[in-house]
């Protein structure tokens, strides 16, 4: 064969060999949904969230106005022992006008218990699941859903896993500003967000301002109230809440955050409240990431990392878990850009699915603190098994079968000695006014 032909192959061969293994996936169409009207009193987008100890918050749109905030609830299928009365709200953006959203609270609850329940007095009988007492817990994580084919993936994926509740680290729906899109997403979400509590912090597509019309954050929080009430937050856009043994903090990457704002003073008094012996694990999420190798969005966590990071270093912070980069991945324990033993783990996990597609490009070389990368739609479990452990893992949309392809044993700072060794900076921190 002429030399010149054969040098040709090989170099057609090569780059076709080295990433054989692994064909990345292209962006899916936006899901159709179609026109299913239903009579006016019937709960539709049903969602469920953790609203305080033992209590869940069932929320839920009518079209009716008149329809009742009532949830009936029980242990057994179709027989309602209890019954809660709730509160409603709604809006309207431009030519749009929400339906009635209904947010009632229920409980005491037991724990790790199957709960059936009703809403307004209508519709299919539901059924929840609490989450334990104590570990084993195990979170669902999966950041930027939007409502595309590969959401649909990543959701049927997550609904195979066993697990106890959903975090979901910012930009839920891509509504951006079209009203209807938050009523399709809560009804895409509906079968697996009505079985477990979600527990959501906002990201960039959460926010629809109008300049002098709109501002901020008003179908977003109209429609995922979270339990920032019931932790003392005065804004729906950070809060926190205990689970088995595990404190969770969602902040809010596009609220204040500088040390004289209301979000960071709130985190002072939030972890001052902390009791490792209750809960030893700290995990906190929010939307832009602050590690970040990806060339997207580059530097655009570096603020609010400036601003937070020291008091959550003081405060040994495990796992922060963000979106917003639509790529997976997952950091060694890092603390002002340098691997640290007592450091945090960072994870990136803003890929579940929707329709802008992937972040392929990467800084190189890799960072000493980035361990693995991968531009795929997914989503991660997060298995605390006790108060040492907890074991991670990530699942890519393969060919839409999951494929774990990063897992990592991850041990808690508490079993460490950084929580006993940074006593001091910590409270350095939280008396300083
Ligand atoms: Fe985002």
């Amino acid at each position: 064969m002429d030399p010149k032909l054969i040098l040709m192959v090989c170099l057609f061969l090569i780059p076709v060999t080295a990433i054989a293994d692994y064909v990345r996936p292209q962006p899916r169409k936006t899901l159709r949904f179609s026109w299913n009207p239903k009579p006016p009193n019937y709960p539709q987008q049903v969602h469920i969230s953790l609203a305080g100890d033992r209590h869940m918050r069932v929320t839920w749109v009518t079209v009716d106005k008149y329809s009742p905030s009532i949830v009936e609830y029980g242990t057994s299928p179709g027989r309602y022992s209890s019954i809660a009365k709730g509160e409603s709200t709604s809006y309207s953006y431009l030519f749009y006008s929400s339906g009635k959203i209904h947010h009632t609270v229920i409980g005491p609850l037991e724990h790790n218990t199957i709960y059936f329940y009703r809403c307004g007095g209508q519709g299919p009988d539901l059924q929840l699941k609490t989450p334990p007492a104590q570990f084993p817990v195990t979170f669902a994580v999966a950041g930027d859903l939007g409502q595309t084919g590969w959401t649909k993936t990543t959701l049927d994926h997550i609904d195979r896993c066993n697990y106890d509740l959903h975090l979901l680290p910012g930009d839920l729906s891509y509504a951006d500003y079209l009203q209807h899109r938050w009523d399709t997403f809560g009804e895409l979400v509906q079968p697996l967000a009505s079985a477990r509590p979600w527990m959501v912090t906002e990201g960039n597509h959460e926010e629809e301002n109008i300049p002098l019309l709109k501002d901020g954050f008003e179908s977003y929080n109209s429609r995922w109230k979270m339990p920032f009430e019931e932790s003392g937050s005065s804004s729906n856009l950070y809060y926190s809440f205990e689970v088995a043994g595990v404190h969770v903090i969602m902040l809010g990457s596009y609220v204040d955050y500088d040390e004289q704002s209301d979000q960071y003073r709130w985190l002072k008094v939030d972890l001052s409240k902390v009791d490792r012996k209750k809960t030893p694990w700290l995990i906190v999420l929010f939307h832009v990431p602050w590690y970040n190798s990806n060339k997207a969005h580059q530097g655009e966590g570096d603020d609010m990392m400036m601003a937070m990071e020291p008091l959550l270093y003081a405060a040994n912070v495990d796992i922060v878990l963000a979106g917003h980069v639509h790529a997976y991945e997952r950091t060694k324990r890092v603390n002002t850009g340098r691997v640290d033993p007592c450091g945090t783990v960072h994870i990136t996990i803003g890929d579940g699915g929707n329709r802008e597609g992937l972040a392929h490009r990467y800084v190189n070389p890799q960072p000493e603190w980035s361990v693995f990368r991968e531009a795929s739609f997914g989503h991660g479990e997060l298995k605390i098994v006790n108060s040492t452990h907890a074991f991670w893992s990530w699942h890519r949309n393969d060919d839409d079968e999951p494929v774990r392809s990063d897992q990592v044993w991850i041990t808690s700072l508490i079993s460490s000695g950084c929580v006993a060794e940074k006593k001091n900076e910590l409270r350095k921190i939280l008396v300083a006014p």
